[in-house]
């Protein structure tokens, strides 16, 4: 089984509608211009809500090689939920992606394992591909309990889940000492747990579920280390945030396949 790699640019809270827009079109020039191959590498941009229509219409009308998705969704359909946005209105924005569980909602939104496991089961009801973040933090890494500790929450959020959504689904190691940090995991590093990761999911939902979903690794992704870390077997691509900001080097991670 070959696995598509998904190189996703989450934005994070950076860029707003006008500047979206400049900064997708010179990805899709920068793209042209690297021969870019979408049956070789999948594109995504993760990008905030205010954005996702200007997007949209950038992607549909002038049929881009890429899709685009959120960073986030309400545990609700609708209803009385302010600021909140639902999984129908991702849906209907033709949304590919929705990032679930990412470490800092986890750390400054208070999201368990419980909430983020609710909110994939949103997001493939309605037809899209949620990507679940998992990750230590340094002081579990440090003890080197880090394994232990994520396949723990592989356990919470992937629970009630059927094979097929889990095999349809993403999974983003991201540990979070090495977000935004500089501080990259060395390969090794990825590969140990998203392996270790690979092999709980065929142990919870059987070989044909672990041997199609993707699981990316996040954390200072740079066109300079992404090569090294895709060549680990069980690494199907990377969540990438600062470095997507900036359209050449994005270009330059997501088509790491020439290199
Ligand atoms: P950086 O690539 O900026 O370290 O961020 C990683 C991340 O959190 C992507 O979701």
């Amino acid at each position: 089984m070959t696995r598509l790699p998904l190189m996703a640019g989450n934005w994070k809270m950076n860029l707003n509608h006008v500047e979206a827009t400049g900064v997708v079109q010179k990805l899709a020039w920068t793209l042209a211009d690297y021969r870019y191959d979408k049956k070789l590498c999948e594109a995504a941009v993760i990008v905030p809500f205010t954005d996702i229509r200007t997007v949209q219409n950038l992607v549909q009308g002038d049929r881009l090689p890429l899709v685009f998705g959120a960073q986030d969704v309400s545990l609700y359909d609708s209803g009385a939920y302010t600021g909140e946005v639902s999984a129908p209105m991702l849906a209907k924005l033709d949304c590919t992606y929705v990032v679930v569980g990412h470490s800092e909602r986890r750390e400054y939104h208070g999201e368990t394992d419980e909430i983020i496991n609710a909110k994939a089961k949103k997001v493939l009801e309605n037809s899209m591909t949620p990507i679940i973040c998992v990750g230590e933090k340094l002081d579990i890494r440090k003890e080197g309990t880090h394994v232990e500790y994520v396949l723990a929450q592989i356990n919470g959020v992937l629970d009630g889940l059927s094979s097929e959504q889990v095999g349809a689904a993403v999974i983003a190691y991201e540990p979070v000492w090495a977000i935004g940090t500089g501080e990259v995991a060395t390969p090794e590093d990825a590969q140990e747990v998203c392996g270790a990761i690979r092999t709980r999911v065929e142990e919870l939902f059987g070989s044909d579920a672990s041997q199609s979903v993707r699981i990316q690794y996040g954390g200072s992704v740079k066109a300079s280390n992404v090569v090294d870390i895709m060549n680990q077997s069980d690494v199907d691509g990377a969540l990438v945030g600062g470095a997507s900001l900036d359209p050449e080097e994005f270009a330059r991670i997501v088509t790491f396949y020439g290199r």
